[in-house]
């Protein structure tokens, strides 16, 4: 079959170093950062038969898009072979432990990616519900705040759609989706008897290990027909010790094992309970995740400053964490027993710089 060459050798060509015989000087920039880039190509796989057909659908139909990438190539595959190269995702891995009803049953990979994000968003209609993207590297990775993400090679990155109707638990999504990453990872561990990662969360939506920064959350909404279409996108460290650490190599120190945490394994076991927590979100609200939420992030109890307008001089108070705020806020008390709502001032990156406090009745 023509495509069991064309996806290896496509994916095979990614480890090849640039041509030496290329002089930098023989070609404009432009032309030249195109000739050393490999093209970007999607492969779109179904669990069941059902979400196969709908693979099919969305090749045979062209249905996908992504601005500034004009020759996306679109592969199944089932009509291809999976690549055997290190650190490639293994789509019949992750298929094997997903368990879910919905979600992740579609699933999009590609080697190389500007930013799966931008995969999930910009064709959010033409997906189904719970359809994900997956990509080894992202090359243009967004972070909140219009940050950079880096996504090298080892770093689970991916994003996948949901959709909601009731505007006031919409804020609250990305902290469900932070506590599936946790619950994920503990799973993952749990089920091959290696020590616990006790990975935690910096409120709103970074993932934090030994004091370092191993992943970060970003969602997105847009509101159409009555919907809320949420994108939800999720980096996490797994093999990639750089830039800051990554799971494998705490575990590493923590235990003589030589086991590392797979990609395939911890995406499926975050569909698994994402799938859950979610279903209780929509159902009965935060309240019944509130307990292990409080227990995995890392601000109960916690002081801040937070900075106030008295006349025409700013005064510094400091308040306690008690929790979060049915909106997703801060909930915060005084040294004057006052309850508040803490707001990032939308100035700075670090949320906890910056912190304004309205008065709660
Ligand atoms: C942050 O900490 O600022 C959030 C980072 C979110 C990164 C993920 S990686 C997968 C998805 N695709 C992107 O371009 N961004 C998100």
């Amino acid at each position: 079959m023509p495509f069991l060459t064309s996806l290896r050798s496509l994916s095979l060509r990614f480890s090849l170093p640039p041509k030496k015989s290329l002089h930098p000087l023989a070609l404009s920039p432009a032309a030249s950062a195109m000739e050393l880039q490999p093209p970007c190509f999607l492969v779109i796989c179904g669990k069941s038969s059902k979400e196969k057909e709908l693979a099919r659908c969305l090749k045979d139909n062209h249905a996908l898009k992504l601005p500034g990438v004009p020759e996306l190539s679109i592969l199944l595959h089932s009509e291809s072979e999976e690549p055997v190269e290190e650190g490639c995702f293994r789509i019949s891995s992750f298929f094997d432990s997903l368990a879910t009803a919905r979600l992740g049953r579609l699933l999009i990979w590609s080697p190389r990616l500007p930013s799966t994000h931008d995969i999930v968003s910009q064709n959010f209609c033409e997906l189904p519900i719970g359809a994900a993207c997956v990509a080894d590297v992202q090359f243009k990775g967004r972070g909140r705040l219009n940050n950079v993400w880096q996504s090298p090679r080892g770093c689970l990155t991916f994003s996948f759609t949901i959709q909601m109707d009731d505007g006031r638990v919409v804020p609250l999504v990305q902290y469900v989706v932070s506590l599936a990453v946790t619950e994920a990872i503990k799973d993952v561990c749990h089920k091959n008897g290696i020590p616990y990662l006790d990975v935690r969360i910096k409120w709103p939506n970074d993932l934090y290990l030994n004091g370092l920064k191993v992943g970060g959350i970003l969602c997105t909404s847009t509101y159409t027909s009555k919907k809320f279409n949420v994108s939800a996108g999720i980096g996490l460290n797994i093999d990639n010790e750089k830039p800051t650490t990554c799971l494998n190599e705490v575990l590493q120190k923590l235990t003589s094992v030589a086991y590392r945490l797979q990609k395939e394994d911890v995406l499926a076991a975050f569909f698994n309970k994402f799938e859950k927590f979610f279903d209780l979100l929509i159902n009965e609200g935060f309240q019944p995740l509130e307990k292990l939420y409080y227990a995995t992030w890392l601000h109960s109890g916690q002081r801040v400053i937070v900075q106030e307008k008295d006349g025409e001089q700013f005064v510094e108070k400091p308040v306690t964490i008690q929790g979060l705020t049915s909106s997703g806020y801060l909930l915060a008390v005084g040294e004057d027993s006052q309850l508040c709502e803490l707001h990032p001032d939308g100035n700075s990156f670090d949320y906890f710089k910056g912190l304004v406090r309205r008065k709660l009745t």
